[in-house]
């Protein structure tokens, strides 16, 4: 088992091996007194793993309940969350308790935004059963839900009491999902390591899973601890999203999914930063090899107006300003700032400055 321990307001560790949800009672009672212990999961999660944790929850001593709500985005919205607040106070849970996130990304961000906000906040740790949730989400403290205006518009930084990354649950996982997670690895790659990028790029990430899991929570960590607010360094993680979540939106959220678009968005930034000389020549290209190794896509034919059009509604714009991740070079990530209304230009390879 490896182990990280992440330096937020409140530090808490992640742990990182296989068989770790079967031990998640003992890992759990290390850092809570709670008796009761609520499991938050989905309904394609719930049969392949839910008893299994409950078993090992209760042999640790916790009263256990469990809430299941339909797999899918769709669900991630207030609705659910009042359904959870409803099942928490029908089994006496006290802000001492504990809320067990079971799940990918939409469990850990709704169990996490329920477990920030009921009883005005209580413990709550994640157990991550996606690639995606067990290199990105469930590290870092971002919680909450869509609104019907927008994705994660309502939200809080909420940070677990642990975060138990058992890689034998990806087995089950359909293999588009785990492509999805491998798209955000790279993307670890590309802002932060070389070293990593490269041996993606041999395209077995699945025979060393658990070192690709450590490397890509690690960097998380250290962006994570030096911006837990996401006001500078933690913008990187963006790189790929202001185009990914573009084109998610030219395409009503369907089509493509979410590590798809944020490929494709990867390349379409650094295709247009080498074109401006901000990027070393070549990236793109090879931003494009990594992502069809595991079967991602790396083009789209929505042009630069369109897409500058669909993200000018991006959240994470400020004012006049648009903060873009852009590339040195593969490894080595950068926040660039340019006015919001010269996205199409730039990504013409037009306007730069
Ligand atoms: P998800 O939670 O919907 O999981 C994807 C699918 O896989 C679901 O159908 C789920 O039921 C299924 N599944 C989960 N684990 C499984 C397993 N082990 N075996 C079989 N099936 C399994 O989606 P996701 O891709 O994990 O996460 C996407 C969500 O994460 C989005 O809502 C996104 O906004 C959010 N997100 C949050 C952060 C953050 O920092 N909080 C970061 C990135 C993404
Ligand atoms: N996934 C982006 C972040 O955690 O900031």
């Amino acid at each position: 088992m490896k182990e990280l321990l992440v330096q937020t307001g409140v530090p808490y560790s992640i742990k990182i091996g296989r068989g770790l949800l079967c031990r998640a009672g003992e890992a759990l009672r290390s850092v809570t007194g709670a008796g009761r212990a609520a499991v938050v999961t989905d309904s394609n999660v719930a049969p392949l793993y839910a008893n299994r944790l409950l078993q090992c929850l209760q042999a640790a001593g916790f009263a256990t309940s469990l809430f299941v709500f339909q797999a899918g985005e769709e669900q991630k919205r207030l609705r659910t969350i009042e359904e959870i607040y409803a099942h928490l106070y029908k089994h006496g849970i006290t802000r001492k308790d504990v809320v067990v996130a079971l799940g990918g990304g939409v469990t850990g961000d709704m169990a996490g935004f329920a477990a920030a906000t009921y009883l005005r906040g209580m413990d709550f740790i994640q157990v991550p059963t996606t690639l995606l949730a067990q290199i990105d989400s469930s590290v870092g403290g971002k919680t909450g839900v869509d609104l019907p205006f927008g994705k994660n518009l309502a939200g809080a930084f909420w940070q677990p009491r642990l975060v138990l990354i058992d890689p034998d649950t990806l087995d089950t996982l359909p293999p588009r999902y785990f492509a999805d997670g491998m798209a955000e690895a790279i993307k670890y790659g590309c802002i932060k390591s070389r070293t990593l990028f490269d041996r993606i790029l041999e395209g077995n990430a699945c025979e060393f899973i658990e070192e690709l899991i450590y490397a890509c929570v690690d960097i998380k960590r250290q962006v994570v601890e030096q911006d837990e607010r996401d006001h500078g360094e933690r913008m990187l993680l963006n790189f790929g999203h202001t185009l990914g979540h573009a084109l998610e939106k030219l395409y009503n959220y369907r089509t493509l999914s979410h590590g798809e678009a944020v490929g494709i968005g990867m390349v379409r930034i650094t295709a247009a930063a080498e074109r401006a000389g901000l990027t070393e020549t070549g990236s793109a290209q090879r931003i494009t090899a990594a992502l069809r190794a595991y079967g991602l896509p790396a083009e789209d034919p929505h042009t630069a107006v369109e897409l500058a059009t669909a993200a000018y509604g991006d959240k994470k714009s400020e004012g006049e300003r648009l903060h873009l991740v852009l590339l040195r070079a593969v490894g080595d990530g950068v926040v660039h700032t340019i006015p919001r209304a010269g996205l199409a230009e730039f990504l013409q390879g037009e306007a730069v400055l």
